[in-house]
């Protein structure tokens, strides 16, 4: 094979992120509505989910094509059975020069409590809770599901006493339903090691009705995290990083690690595309070059195709890049916030993966 492969607007491909399961036990209505995902819809059955071992295959071929870093995620990635194993599967793989991954998984916290301590012996480095409020009563409402929030920090308790670490904590922002959990949010986990960072409710899927009022731009948290603890904004620390940071600043206005750092993620007023180096592997093994992207390409038909070998496989991935210009909230900016998608109907986060 040739060099590694740049897509069309040259940027690497670093960054896998494989959605296991289209389930959640969560109804949050930015990702899976309930009137849409009530007991009537129609999820995948199990002979179409990519297999462990077909995930670990295509996953290697990957990390030949130049990914370093593998997030699992869902729906729920903890209510896929078993979902230790392919973690040791995937702890397994090295890099060309030997090197294990950046092995990482999105979680809603609910299984935490219980699964902290196997993931850890499996071989995965560090989780992701999404948490989007402390208040009971907030934190319920957004799940839709009536789950308790000290369940989900009991999780990130274990995650912290099995050394998943450093761990990370999303927050969506919805403007009106928890943007008074910012302060808290940030006041509970300054100075834990732990970094939470601040998510635009974006425009994902097709059923969540998105729109740009429910928006808190960034900027706004960031001003209001100002008034009562000071920030001072930090370098990226890897190319093509989703979150802009922010380190806790001491009297004298300098970041002071103790305290530690918070996150912005600003898909919707500070588009981040220009070195996107992320691709999505969904359950059925479809490829997607884009969160917003309305189609994917078939890999679990060339997984099960004899014919194919890794060789092969890496070749199909590499066209593939090289053939992606996608850089949706770019052209969405363009247009104005305001405006809706482009042609197609979008595939859900849920399906996807965050
Ligand atoms: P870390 O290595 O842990 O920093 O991973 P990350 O920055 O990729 O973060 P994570 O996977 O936790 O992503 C956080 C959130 O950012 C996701 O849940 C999405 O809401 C959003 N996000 C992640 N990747 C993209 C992307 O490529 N495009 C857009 N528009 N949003 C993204
Ligand atoms: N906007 C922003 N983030 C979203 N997520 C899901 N839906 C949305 C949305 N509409 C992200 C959250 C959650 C992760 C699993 O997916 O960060 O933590
Ligand atoms: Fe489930 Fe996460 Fe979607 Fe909430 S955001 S419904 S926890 S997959
Ligand atoms: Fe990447 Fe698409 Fe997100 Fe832009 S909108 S950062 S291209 S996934």
């Amino acid at each position: 094979l040739s060099a590694l492969p740049l897509d069309g607007l040259r940027r690497p491909l670093t960054d896998l992120r494989i959605s296991v399961t289209d389930r959640c036990n969560f109804r949050c209505s930015y990702c899976m509505p309930k009137e849409v995902f009530d007991k009537d819809y129609a999820y995948l059955p199990h002979s179409q989910l990519l297999s462990f071992e077909e995930i670990t295959r295509i996953a290697n071929v990957f990390v030949g094509r130049g990914v370093r870093k593998i997030r699992l995620t869902g729906g729920e990635p903890l209510l896929r059975k078993n979902i230790e194993i392919l973690i040791e599967q995937l702890a397994a793989l090295r890099t060309p020069d030997g090197q294990p991954l950046d092995l990482t998984l999105t979680t809603n916290g609910s299984l935490l409590a219980r699964k902290a301590q196997s993931l850890k012996d499996a071989g995965l480095q560090r989780v992701t809770v999404s948490l989007d409020g402390l208040d009971d009563a907030v934190f319920r409402q957004m799940n839709d599901v009536d789950f308790p929030v000290a369940d989900v920090l009991a999780g990130i308790e274990a995650a912290r006493a099995a050394g998943l670490g450093p761990i990370k904590v999303n927050m969506v922002v919805k403007r009106g339903t928890n943007e008074h959990e910012i302060l808290p949010m940030a006041r509970h986990f300054r100075g834990t090691g732990i970094v939470l960072r601040f998510i635009e409710y974006m425009d994902v899927g097709a059923t969540n009705g998105w729109c740009m009022d429910e928006v808190l731009p960034s900027a706004d948290v960031v001003r209001l995290l100002q008034t009562e603890l000071p920030l001072v904004q930090l370098d990226p620390s890897v190319p093509g990083e989703t979150a802009e940071r922010w380190g806790y600043a001491n009297a004298q206005g300098v970041h002071d690690k103790t305290l530690g750092e918070i996150g912005v993620i600003s898909s919707v007023t500070q588009a981040f595309c220009g070195d996107c180096n992320r691709a999505r592997l969904s359950t059925e093994g479809r490829l997607y070059l884009c969160l917003f992207a309305s189609q994917g390409y078939d890999l679990r038909q060339l997984l099960r195709d004899p014919a194919q070998s890794d060789h092969t496989l890496a070749q199909t991935v590499d066209a593939i890049w090289r053939g992606r210009t996608d850089q949706y909230s770019v052209l969405r900016s363009l247009r104005g916030p305001d405006s809706a998608s482009g042609p197609g109907r979008r595939v859900e986060m849920s399906y996807i993966g965050g």
